[in-house]
């Protein structure tokens, strides 16, 4: 089976892909290396001792995919590839709406055409909003809290649209609670560019001595320490989770969504020990103000994968925090040495 992997030289996407190759897939990947680097695509060929096609194209640019598709002829679609900072999302929103809704656009226009219906899609917990209820279920009220969660929404809203007109479409809505880790060889990673937004990625930083202490974002919000709880997967237990979409989709199930998480929650505060147990030393931190925006708890009822993909997340805090560090240890520059 032929894999198009849009965004394909990213983080989640790199993991899937050593997944998809262990698995015999053939992977085509199309990235225009915004927020990623060619060398992943090296590193995941040399893990896997398989090769990648690799297409360094914009999905903005619709022509350019067209003549992939009639190049290739792909059996299923991982769309990975947008732009996913919150903050950048609320400062310059319509680069979010140009580069996430057209980009989509564009490709499903290109499946339509030549008649590639099934499609893995990456969605997020975001769509959630501020749940009222944990844990969160697929059946909870969605709301976008930025542009950028405006974007997952739209997506989602648009795939259950194209589905109600033509239900040869097979779609899986996956969305991810907080992926973190690394592959276990520590030889591919999340590399971001500047100074990282999301928790772990900026642990790791500090951990290596590139920033001097962390920031906590508030230890006054309604849990047990005081800081903010998230479901933590492990980026592997995820990279498998898209392998278990795909084998879905070929049973035509039509549109499904699930959740993945591993349905247990941590602190900000857990994290930290986590990580100074996995790095071996003391990592300063400081208490600062409650990022706007930020919910308290925030954990999946992830049950629905397991019932319905025999899929669920087997990798644990230790683990999560242990392959972070090697990774950013043995990369301490990310990709670029
Ligand atoms: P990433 O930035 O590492 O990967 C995204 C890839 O898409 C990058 O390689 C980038 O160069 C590429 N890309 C962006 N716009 C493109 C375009 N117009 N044409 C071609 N390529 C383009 O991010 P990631 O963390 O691996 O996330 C992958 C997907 O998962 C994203 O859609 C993201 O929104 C979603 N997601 C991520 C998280 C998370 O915390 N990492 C959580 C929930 C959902
Ligand atoms: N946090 C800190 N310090 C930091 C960064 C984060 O204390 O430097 C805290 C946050 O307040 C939060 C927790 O660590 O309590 C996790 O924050 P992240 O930024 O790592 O992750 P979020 O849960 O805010 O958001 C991430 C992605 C979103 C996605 C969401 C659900 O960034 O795009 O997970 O999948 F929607």
């Amino acid at each position: 089976m032929k894999i198009l992997v849009t965004g394909g030289a990213g983080y989640i996407a790199s993991h899937t892909n050593v997944e998809l190759l262990k698995e015999d897939y053939e992977v085509v990947v199309l990235d225009n290396l915004l927020n990623s680097v060619e060398e992943s695509i090296h590193r995941v060929e040399a893990l896997t001792g398989k090769e990648i096609t690799f297409y360094q194209t914009d999905l903005l640019n619709e022509e350019a995919v067209d003549a992939i598709f009639r190049a290739e002829k792909f059996d299923a679609v991982i769309h990975f590839a947008g732009l996913k900072a919150v903050g950048e999302s609320c400062r310059v929103p319509l680069l979010y709406f140009d580069n996430n809704l057209t980009g989509t656009i564009n490709l499903l226009k290109c499946m339509d055409r030549y008649g590639v219906k099934k499609l893995v899609f990456s969605s997020s917990a975001t769509v959630y909003g501020h749940a009222k209820e944990m844990p969160i279920t697929e059946e909870a009220p969605l709301f976008a809290m930025n542009p950028y969660g405006r974007t997952k929404l739209i997506i989602e809203d648009m795939l259950r649209d194209i589905y109600a007109s033509d239900n040869s479409w097979d779609i899986a809505l996956l969305r991810y609670f907080n992926p973190i880790g690394a592959h276990e060889s520590g030889d591919i990673g999340e590399d971001p560019n500047g100074i990282p937004n999301n928790l772990v990625p900026y642990i790791a930083k500090v951990a290596v001595g590139a920033l001097d202490k962390i920031h906590v974002f508030g230890n006054d919000y309604d849990t047990p320490d005081g800081t903010g709880i998230r479901d933590y997967i492990h980026v592997v237990d995820l990279a498998i989770g898209h392998v278990k979409a795909i084998e879905k989709l070929s049973s035509n199930p039509g549109l499904v969504t699930y959740n993945l998480g591993t349905g247990v929650g941590y602190s900000v505060m857990d994290i930290i020990k986590n990580y100074e147990a996995a790095c071996g030393k003391e990592l300063p931190f400081v208490i600062d103000p409650r990022r706007p925006g930020d919910a308290a708890v925030c954990y999946s009822d992830a049950s629905k994968a397991e019932r319905e993909l025999g899929w669920t997340a087997k990798r644990g805090i230790k683990e999560m925090c242990e392959d972070s560090w090697r990774w950013q240890s043995k990369n301490p520059q990310g990709y670029s040495k």
